[in-house]
């Protein structure tokens, strides 16, 4: 009996010990370089993604990031993948600016036994290691559901698209149909729709047109909050915000949470950037172990009557 419980102790004292030496050894080999190719800096959302990568690879000395931006041309961020490539970074995270653009060069990285962790907008097909993000469709589908249950079934729509070549994109379209179910809400219409292509400037343009055809808008459902906050700033212009709902989706506390505690936004969903998830799984693929194919990251609303007390979790 004791010389079983001595046997097992030893086991058990062996496989800690080996997995401390083994991680031990992983943080004191070489040095490790993920090139991140991010698709435009130029927005708050992506400066914070690359901030909790940079925060989250602090936390290993013999990680080296390579950060890449591509000012949203596809076709430059095309060509950071392939230099990236060719430099031989030990793993490559790509937030991709469009879908088909980037399946390319992601496919050759993945070919060339490169891993890739492709986080918040997705590629075509599955050559690709890993994928990270929130599910924009849900978030879509409970902006919809927000919306009739906030107009009460009836009332006229703005949709402001983010750039409809990226998945975001389609997924909060698509997911927004299905939460308003036209089916069953008949009084609710979508009067105007355009691609803002994700950009403020755009969305405020957008806005104006809108605003000079139809003499009452109820709602703006914009897929991102620079979005929805151009929107606002076009019908505040034009003397007609206090008319006007507002529904962004990122909830940024600089941003879109902000927007609600000051009452630009009447609601925000969050969409998490996924950075500090990839360094944690691109350390779990350096480290030789299998990750899974999809990560699905979570959402939380914020309105003004939650927003004190962080939001909910939408389950
Ligand atoms: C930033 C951004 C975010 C949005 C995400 C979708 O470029 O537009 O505002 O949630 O990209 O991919």
């Amino acid at each position: 009996m004791v010389r079983r419980a001595l046997v097992i102790a030893w086991i058990v004292f062996f496989i800690t010990g080996a997995t401390l030496v083994a991680r031990r050894s992983w943080e004191a080999q070489k040095v490790f370089v993920i090139g991140m190719s991010q698709c435009n800096l130029g927005e708050p959302w992506r400066q914070q993604m690359n901030a909790d990568i940079r925060k989250a690879s602090e936390a290993h000395p013999n990680l080296r990031v390579v950060f890449k931006d591509a000012q949203n041309d596809s076709l430059v961020q095309r060509s950071h993948v392939e230099e990236l490539i060719s430099q031989g970074v030990d793993l490559i995270i790509i937030s991709p600016r469009e879908a088909a653009p980037l399946t390319r060069p992601v496919a050759e990285a993945f070919d060339q036994a490169v891993p890739v962790i492709v986080v918040d907008r997705a590629v075509l097909g599955d050559k690709y290691t890993c994928f990270i993000g929130a599910d924009n469709k849900k978030i879509g589908r409970e902006a919809g559901k927000w919306v009739v249950e906030t107009l009460g079934g009836k009332g006229k729509i703005v949709e402001l698209k983010g750039l409809m070549t990226s998945t975001p994109g389609q997924d909060r379209h698509t997911g927004f149909i299905e939460g308003l179910d036209l089916g069953r809400n008949p009084g609710l219409e979508i009067v105007f729709d355009a691609d803002m292509q994700w950009l403020e400037p755009n969305a405020r343009m957008e806005m104006e047109s809108a605003l000079s055809r139809f003499d009452r808008i109820d709602l703006v459902y914009a897929h991102n909050d620079p979005g929805a906050h151009g929107a606002y700033l076009a019908a505040k212009a034009a003397g007609r915000e206090g008319d006007i709902k507002f529904v962004g989706i990122d909830a940024l506390s600089h941003e879109g949470i902000m927007y609600v505690n000051q009452g630009v936004l009447d609601v925000t969903f969050q969409y998490p950037t996924g950075g500090a998830e990839a360094v944690e799984t691109a350390v779990r693929i350096l480290n030789g172990e299998t990750v899974e194919k999809k990560i699905t990251l979570g959402t939380r609303i914020f309105t003004k009557d939650n927003v004190e007390a962080g939001g909910e979790a939408i389950p």
